[in-house]
């Protein structure tokens, strides 16, 4: 098991430069089993969802390499031998439901143990399952497995019961190529979905309207090879604001698109924090003598103020005087961390889907436990605030998500240690 050894009360200075977006490229590269040719993918993460998507990948027959140690992954699956993804392999993240899609546009059919990923409450794909049918598949669920068949897939009008990130991407994957006008209405509009539809057009996809509340797919014969560069990850870049406004630092942070940060930088202003957007960077900073107030969260589907940065500016709410109160709109469960900030002697209570958070106390370095990826970067900057050291176990779950996390935050002056027992 594997800890962060975190050395408290610092104030973060200085630039990060943030990585490809983790939920556009958990969906890119399995849409590139869809590309009849090599696609050379740009700003991909090394994080272990990304790893675990190639190792999927390789074991399908596609060939997925890192070009010379950089962030270029070279994939080529024109000679895939399989369409089928075991447990051992879906177990390890959310997004291995993106083969389902992707394969069953590919091969007509796919076979793709249910997923796992964080546990923040019921996760169903009912809205995914909905889609596949809807194009023609039959879709049974057995042993485990989800199997998808269909002999061809014909175009389909798609209307989502809820607005779902992740049967969106799965419809634009398995209707790329199927005969005919795909109307997808009720869609997600978050940043890596329209990423996902820019890298299927860049190859040969004719999609509009993604960013939009309606996205139409005109069915290709065929997808070719190409070269795309990933996004700049929209949460890792919100988390490390979050860091600076809560460590009451000043920090830039690089490659970002400002436009994807506004929900973001627009709730730190609020709360009293300096935001300079600039063209792909944006300054977070706290006056000296500024005193932050506190604010009001409710998470929703982009544009709003995104549910995988609740965690995070929780923690910047227990700073600050007054009371703060959070809404989870999206998760049945994503408050489990807030046990873990009560242990650092923050003042928080939960009562369905709000927590109210008393702000203005100090916390303390207490032992933690990272519950899930977003807590456990919350926990990361709850511990940088707080007098003394604090051990942050199941730091993996952190892994997952974000690239060099240590790095990234002691180069900023923050004294993160990796213990590996
Ligand atoms: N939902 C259904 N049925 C479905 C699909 C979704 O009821 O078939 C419900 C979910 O239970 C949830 C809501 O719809 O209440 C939204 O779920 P969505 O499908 O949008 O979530 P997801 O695609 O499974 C992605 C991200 C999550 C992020 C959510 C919301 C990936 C791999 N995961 O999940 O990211 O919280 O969208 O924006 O893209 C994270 O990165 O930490 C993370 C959890």
């Amino acid at each position: 098991m594997n800890r962060f050894l975190v050395q408290g009360k610092v104030c973060l200075r200085g630039e990060v430069e943030i990585s490809g977006a983790k939920n556009a490229a958990v969906a890119i590269l399995p849409a590139a089993m869809l590309v009849d040719g090599v696609c050379i993918i740009e700003n991909v993460p090394k994080i272990s969802d990304v790893l675990n998507i190639v190792e999927i990948m390789n074991s399908m027959g596609a060939v997925a390499e890192w070009v010379d140690n950089t962030n270029t992954l070279r994939v080529d699956c024109r000679n895939i031998t399989s369409c089928e993804v075991s447990y051992e392999h879906a177990k390890k993240l959310r997004a291995s439901y993106y083969f389902m899609g992707a394969l069953l546009g590919r091969c007509g059919k796919s076979i793709v143990a249910l997923p796992g990923g964080c546990n923040l409450g019921g996760r169903p794909i009912d809205q995914h399952e909905k889609v596949f049918e809807a194009l023609g598949a039959t879709v049974v669920t057995e042993g485990g497995s989800v199997h998808c068949h269909a002999p061809s897939l014909n175009s389909a009008h798609i209307y989502f019961d809820m607005v779902s990130v992740g049967a969106t991407i799965n419809a634009m994957l398995a209707a790329c190529k199927a005969k005919g006008l795909t109307v997808l209405e009720n869609v997600a509009k978050e940043p890596h979905v329209v990423d996902v539809a820019n890298f299927l057009n860049s190859m040969g996809a004719n999609i509009s309207g993604a960013g939009t509340n309606v996205i139409k797919i005109r069915g290709v014969a065929r997808l070719g090879g190409g070269s795309y560069a990933i996004i700049p990850d929209q949460i890792e870049a919100g988390t490390y604001m979050a860091a600076a406004a809560a460590t009451r630092g000043n920090v830039l942070v690089k490659n970002v698109i400002p436009k994807h940060m506004e929900c973001i930088s627009g709730k730190l202003r609020e709360m009293g924090v300096t935001v300079e957007e600039y063209d792909d960077s944006i300054r977070v900073r706290v006056e000296e003598g500024a005193i932050l107030r506190h604010a009001q969260v409710k998470t929703a589907v982009y544009p709003g103020f995104p549910t995988d940065m609740q965690p995070q500016i929780a923690v910047l709410m227990a700073t600050v005087e007054g009371i703060s109160r959070v809404t989870e709109n999206i998760w049945g469960s994503r408050f489990r961390y807030v046990e873990e900030l009560k242990r650092m002697g923050a003042k928080i209570t939960v009562d369905g889907k709000s927590a109210v958070i008393e702000g203005g106390r100090s916390l303390s370095a207490a032992p933690l436990h990272a519950c899930d990826l977003r807590a456990g970067a919350a926990l990361i900057i709850a511990a940088c605030t707080a007098e003394g050291s604090s051990y942050i176990e199941e730091i993996e779950f952190v892994e997952r998500g974000y690239e060099n996390v240590v790095e990234k935050f002691n180069a900023l002056g923050a004294n993160i240690q990796k213990i590996t027992d």
